[in-house]
């Protein structure tokens, strides 16, 4: 690989000007007003096994979903000092100079690896931001995360592996159990999506956003909407975060100690259309450089996505056709938009 061939970041962001290739049109750019009301639910009574709890969480999960999918988690479990070393672990990452992040290159084709704007997009409206996005299996005897990072950065990042792991297991168990909480929301056995999930193989993506000195132009991630089932961001205090809602963006503004939960459009059609997978985005800053890891709930690649028969009972009709995760992700390679970010909503019928 010519590395070359490549901008370095940090080259972008000292030029005066946003080149014209960052720049977004209006319609994408317009100001969010106003904070989303995306609920604040404390699990702690759920987690314990408390009844009354889970029925009062569920049902503030089932008002969101319906209209936006978009809630937040606070007593989620998940040990804080556990996020803040994934961050000093992705901001050594993000840190290395180029030809370093280059060793980890998402090549055409691939879900994981580096990527940023600079590095593997030569189309319009690009991105102000960099990746680094890998695979996690929570049923593989391996270690796969630790594995990865090895095998693409060397020995250097052989406790960003571990450390990296040890979130995205916490991340996978949280995220079984919000799943557990939608089944209940919608009224079907809590269990219900248990084996879809189980052994699936999930996406983490850590999103490094630049400060850019003409924000108002450029988006950190284009609008779009998440094709997997369940995405759980922490993001951290800048803010960024913006969900479109009612005809206007909204945004979800940044609370210590809480994650950031969505359903993406896969959940839609595991709950026959009733659940929104909304479209969001994510601005950038002309001051700081904005931070956020994203974990992916995705099916297991060969089982059938489709939604419980019950439900299709009530409803009357059967809203999506049957697919499964690999015939989603082999049509989104075929079809992915990488200069705008974004996917075709294919599981529509
Ligand atoms: C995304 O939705 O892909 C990123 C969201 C964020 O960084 O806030
Ligand atoms: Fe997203």
């Amino acid at each position: 690989m010519d590395s070359s061939l490549f901008f370095d970041p940090s080259l972008l962001k000292s030029q005066p000007t946003v080149p014209l290739n960052f720049v977004w049109p209006k319609e994408c750019l317009e100001d969010s007003h106003e904070e989303l009301q995306a609920p604040v639910l404390d699990l702690d009574g759920f987690l314990r096994g408390d009844n009354e709890a889970t029925l009062h969480t569920a049902n503030l999960i089932r008002k969101s979903c319906l209209s936006h999918g978009f809630f937040q988690v606070i007593n989620h479990g998940v040990d804080s000092a556990l996020i803040r070393e994934a961050y000093d672990q992705m901001d050594a990452f993000f840190n290395l100079p180029i030809h370093r992040k280059l060793n980890a290159l998402k090549t055409q084709g691939s879900l994981w690896g580096y990527s940023g704007a600079h590095a593997d997009r030569f189309a319009s409206k690009l991105p102000w931001k960099e990746t680094l996005s890998f695979p996690f299996h929570d049923n593989s005897l391996d270690p796969v995360v630790t594995n990865y990072f090895h095998s693409t950065l060397g020995e250097d990042f052989q406790q960003a592996g571990v450390v990296f792991q040890k979130y995205c297991e916490a991340m996978k168990g949280l995220a079984m159990k919000v799943v557990e909480l939608l089944a209940i929301s919608l009224g079907v056995d809590r269990l219900h999506y248990k084996d879809l999930f189980e052994e699936g193989c999930s996406i983490m993506r850590c999103n490094y956003y630049p400060s850019c000195q003409q924000p108002s132009l450029a988006l950190g991630t284009g609008p779009h909407c998440d094709p997997t089932s369940v995405t759980i961001l922490h993001q951290d205090d800048v803010g960024g975060l913006d969900v479109f809602v009612d005809k206007k963006w909204q945004t979800v503004k940044p609370r210590p100690n809480a994650l950031v939960v969505n359903i993406g459009d896969t959940f839609t059609a595991l709950s026959n259309g009733r659940y929104k997978s909304c479209l969001h985005r994510a601005m950038v800053n002309e001051y700081k450089d904005r931070r956020s890891l994203a974990f992916f709930l995705c099916p297991k690649e060969d089982k059938v996505v489709r939604a419980p028969k019950d439900i299709v009972l009530k409803d009357g009709t059967k809203q999506y056709p049957d697919f499964t995760w690999s015939n989603l992700l082999e049509f989104t390679q075929k079809y992915y938009r990488a200069d705008e970010d974004t996917l075709p909503n294919f599981t529509k019928w």
